[in-house]
Parts: structure tokens; sequence; C-alpha cells
């Protein structure tokens, strides 16, 4: 019997995970909530997507737009084994009472504050932790970036400490609202940012300082990483081991990939659906080791890198399979790794 997946908050995220759950066998889409009838919702019922109305007061709205409706959201948390809030930041916190009526567990995005939850998730990281919870965080691009790239470190070598400056996205590219469009942000300004403590979610002991710039872009956020190891490996040691996981995408020198517009490009012309990047792309001239210090570049593709997360986090959480199974399912299936 298939996991009954209801996805409230069909945007950036909500619609790439609703997506990516009908690409699963043993998931289905039970359907999608959203607030106003726009060419969102409109998708949603292109693609067959059951789709609920979120604010009981705007089922109206979607009534003159000519958009059909199959409920209210109540109606579809009611039904779901569990549901995927991908709503603006905040709003999951304020949805979390609809999911605990009808006791549907929850899976929630980044930017719900990690005190909502019993856990925050990383598949590569935490899986086991989340099996059987009730509300569990995927967390953000940028944390789920950081813990897929610092598990294997912390495996193979030990981390001392990581220090890593983070180069942020002003927006996503259909946020005209977000900027700076001309000049380049400490964000924030006050120092550590608050990035090392939401990994801390994922690894509570380890010692991380984070720095955060915003930039004129909306493609991907930027990663400069150093880390300070228990050990000293070879620069070729951390390029194999990094090379090995298959949500890490060690991008080959020779393929002249020098920034995010060229990573964006491979993902258009491999045919990535919305040209999405799953995995953390590391630049592998970058991996350089000078005595335990380790030191890297990798992007982060904001809008997708969590969706496959979420995919595990629906599995951990319904019991339905263990981490390597489950990651497995999820990279075969969505065709995570280059
Ligand atoms: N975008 C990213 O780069 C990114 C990356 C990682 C994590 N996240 C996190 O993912 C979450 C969602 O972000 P997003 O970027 O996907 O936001 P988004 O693009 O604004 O999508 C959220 C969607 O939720 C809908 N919505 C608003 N109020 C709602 C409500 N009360 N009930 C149901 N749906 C509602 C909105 O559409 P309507 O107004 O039409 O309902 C909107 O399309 C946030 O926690 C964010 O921090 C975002």
């Amino acid at each position: 019997m298939s996991v009954q997946v209801a996805v409230n908050g069909y945007g950036t995220i909500g619609k790439r995970v609703a997506d990516a759950v009908t690409l699963q066998p043993d998931m289905e889409l039970l359907g999608v909530a959203k607030t106003s009838p726009n060419h969102e919702a409109d998708l949603a019922v292109e693609n067959g997507y059951p789709l609920y109305a979120a604010v009981e007061e705007r089922v109206e709205l979607f009534d003159e737009a000519g958009i059909e409706l199959a409920g209210e959201v109540e109606e579809l948390v009611a039904a779901a084994d569990v549901v995927v809030d991908a709503c603006p930041s905040g709003i999951g916190a304020e949805n979390r009472s609809l999911y605990e009526a009808h006791d549907t567990p929850a899976i929630y995005q980044g930017g719900e504050d990690a005190d909502i939850v019993d856990v925050s998730f990383v598949a590569r990281a935490n899986y086991g932790a989340a099996t059987g919870a009730d509300h569990v965080r995927v967390v953000s691009c940028n944390t789920t970036g950081l813990s897929r790239l610092l598990a294997p470190l912390e495996e193979a070598y030990g981390v001392e400490k990581a220090r890593v400056t983070l180069v942020r996205r002003g927006g996503d590219p259909a946020q005209t609202g977000r900027g700076p469009i001309n000049d380049i942000l400490p964000n924030p300004v006050s120092l550590p940012s608050h990035h090392g403590p939401d990994v801390n979610t994922i690894f509570p002991d380890l010692d991380i300082d984070t720095l955060g710039l915003k930039v004129p872009a909306t493609l991907m956020h930027t990663h400069s990483v150093n880390v300070t190891l228990e050990a000293s490996p070879d620069a070729a040691d951390v390029v194999n081991l990094l090379d090995e996981g298959d949500r890490t995408f060690l991008i080959p020198p020779e393929h002249g990939i020098d920034g995010a517009g060229a990573l964006k490009e491979y993902a258009m012309d491999r045919g990535r659906p919305r040209a999405d990047i799953w995995e953390n792309c590391i630049w592998g001239e970058s991996i350089t080791v000078e005595d335990d210090d380790l030191y890297l570049f990798q992007a982060v593709h904001q809008e997708s890198d969590v969706v496959p997360e979420n995919i595990d986090a629906i599995r951990a959480v319904t019991g339905t399979a263990d981490a390597a199974e489950s990651v497995a399912r999820t990279n075969e299936t969505l065709g995570v790794g280059f």
C-alpha cells in the first residue's frame, strides 16, 4: 500500500516535492494545497494533482478563476498518511495544530524554527532520528549542503572545527522583490551567522562558525569552506571520498564549469526538470589540504537540493524504508547523480 502524501504549500519547494512524490513507486500524491488561484494552481490542475484550498475564505477566488478545487486543506490532511508543509516561513508553525488535530505526521521546511519539531533532518546525517517522529524539519538548502559535506568528513577524518563563508543568492529567480540588485551585503552583519547553529541541529557537537553575504544573483549559493580535520589526508583522498557520495557532485576540471551559470547550463543540457541540481556541486580543483586544514568551494541549488531530502523524510517518518534503501530509491527515481 502506497504512502498517501499531501503537500501543503505549492510554491518553489512544494511543486518540486509534489512532482518527486509522483515518481516514487511507494507513494501516492493525494493532493496539493495553496491559497491563491495563480499560474501554479493552474499547473497543479494541468498535472492532474487534486488541488485544495488552504484558506476557507479564498475558495470563492478559485471559483471565480474557474479553477476546480477538490476540497479544503483539512480534508486533505485528514486523509493523508503524511503531509509535507512547504508554506512560506512561519506558516508551517501555524499549521502544526491542524496536523496534530488529525494525527497526521508533518514534514516542515528550513524556514521554520527548529524548536517546532522533534527532529531536524538530512538523510546522509541522521535519517534514523526521524523514524516514527510526528514533526520533522528538512533543514534549509544551505544547512543541507553543509551537512552532506560534513557528514563524510566527520566519519572519515573527524572534524575539529569548520569555518564557512556563505555567499548567498539574493533571491530565487521569481522573487522580484528581493535583492540586493547592485551591492554586496554582509548578511547577517553580526557574526558568526545563524547558519552554524542551524548545522548544529543536525550535528549537535560540531564546532562550526559561519559568515554570510548576500549578492545580486538568483542561481545558487556558493560556500567557501575551511575544515580543520583531526587527520591530515591527501587532497586526492578527500576528492575520492566526496566523489563516492551520490549527492555530492565533483565538478571535473575538464568540464570548464567556472560558476553557477555554467552549472545551471549543465543541468539544462542534461534535461533536468526546471534545471534543478539536487547535488552539492564541489569544484574538485579547489580541494586543498594544508597540514590538517581542508579548503574547498561548493555551490548548492537553493530551490532543489532539499527535494530528495523531503522524499527520504517521508520514508523515515512513515518507517517504510531504512536510510540506504530510501536514498537509493530516491536517487534512482529522480535521477540524482550526474
Ligand atoms: N526557495 C528556496 O530557496 C528554499 C530553499 C530551501 C528551503 N526553503 C523553505 O521552504 C519553505 C517554502 O519556501 P518556498 O521558497 O517554496 O516559498 P514559496 O515559493 O513562496 O512557496 C510557498 C507557497 O505556499 C503558498 N502558501 C502561502 N500561504 C499558504 C498557506 N497558508 N497555506 C498553504 N499554502 C500557502 C504560496 O502560494 P499561494 O499564496 O498561492 O498559496 C506559495 O506558492 C520555507 O520554509 C523556505 O524557507 C526555501
